[in-house]
């Protein structure tokens, strides 16, 4: 037996019943669920996504309806699940295959990976899951599992070519989209980050790093993260709170969120508060980005009545406290918000 037909054998009794997927061995998965999951799913966990997949496919069913979502709507919709550059090109992309493509995702790796938001890793994905092409289908899971049935000394991400070209060589010519999901599964429940249970894995047989599994991948040093501060100022007024849109482009490009200073390596102070004005500490927030950890600290301040005239190009806006939880915010802003409102 081959390491692909043992663990397709293994898929078969043991695929989890995820809702983007097509039972083992059945016909292909819908091309817009593969695609909206896969993005969904790049750095982060099958947990965190499901209830944002059921929420987008009630709301957008199909890559047309996507193609004609109001972007804020879609944007807040996205809130809360990160890297929020995914979101943009989501519709991006469903635009691109609504107008370009007659509503059909092209089915090569070629094809797809021309359009918006789509790599080398996802444009593998679909072709192989949705439109069962042969194609090499390379994760995380999938780099720790190569890694250590090779037992490859090199350390990530120098070692990726190599890893690339060992599951090429292990990828069935027919079931390769079955075929990297097993991988999947079998990176997320037993060949784990930690303590894998090799005893109960279904290629042990042919693992070369079997018996000291957890020592691979072998990683080089990581950078250490920088360390900035910020401000971010909560302005109420009748009711309302102050929330502004950022710039498209950028970090949380496009996403609602409260006004905030410049994000620097010394404490910013009030600079570019979006108004003058007896302003309390409320507390501080922290969050981890991937380049770069953030300190801020939260300010508040009531107003008498309106008295913002101009927002100086950056699109304020008032939004009803009490609904602060739809507006979309992402998680450094829904925290602020925490914060600053358990002060009242
Ligand atoms: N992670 C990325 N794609 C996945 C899939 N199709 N199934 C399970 N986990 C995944």
């Amino acid at each position: 037996m081959t390491i692909a037909s043992d663990l397709l054998a293994w898929y078969d009794a043991n695929a989890r019943a995820l809702p983007w997927r097509a039972p083992p061995g059945s016909a292909l998965a819908d091309p817009y669920r593969v695609w909206l999951s896969e993005i969904m799913l790049q750095q982060t966990t099958v947990a965190a996504v499901k209830p944002y997949f059921a929420a987008f496919t009630r709301r957008w069913p199909d890559v047309l309806a996507l193609a004609a979502a109001d972007e804020a709507e879609l944007m807040a919709a996205w809130a809360g699940l990160g890297y929020y550059a995914r979101a943009r090109n989501l519709v991006a992309c469903a635009r691109a295959v609504a107008t370009e493509h007659g509503g059909r995702f092209p089915d090569t790796e070629e094809g797809l990976r021309k359009l918006p938001g789509i790599g080398a890793y996802t444009a593998a994905a679909i072709a192989a899951i949705a439109f069962g092409r042969r194609a090499v289908v390379v994760d995380a899971n999938v780099e720790r599992v190569t890694a250590r049935l090779s037992a490859l000394e090199t350390p990530l991400p120098a070692g990726k070519p190599m890893l690339h070209a060992f599951a090429d060589s292990i990828t069935p010519d027919e079931r390769s989209g079955d075929f990297a999901q097993a991988m999947m599964d079998l990176g997320s429940t037993i060949c784990t980050v930690r303590r894998p249970a090799c005893l109960a894995c279904p290629i042990a047989g042919a693992c070369k790093g079997r018996d000291e599994a957890e020592r691979y991948p072998l990683k080089a040093p990581k950078p250490v993260r920088p360390e900035r501060r910020g401000s971010i100022f909560w302005l109420e007024c009748d009711g309302d709170v102050l929330l502004c849109r950022r710039p498209p482009k950028g970090l949380l490009g496009g996403m609602a969120a409260l006004p905030t200073g410049p994000w620097l390596p010394k404490d910013p102070g009030l600079a570019d508060a979006p108004i003058e004005t007896d302003w309390l500490l409320a507390g501080t927030v922290r969050h981890v980005f991937t380049h770069f950890a953030l300190e801020a600290s939260i300010y508040r301040a009531t107003l008498p009545h309106v008295t913002l005239a101009n927002d100086g190009g950056q699109s304020w806006f008032w939004a009803p406290i009490t609904r602060i939880e739809q507006s979309g915010l992402p998680t450094l802003f829904a925290k602020a918000a925490a914060i600053a409102r358990s002060m009242q």
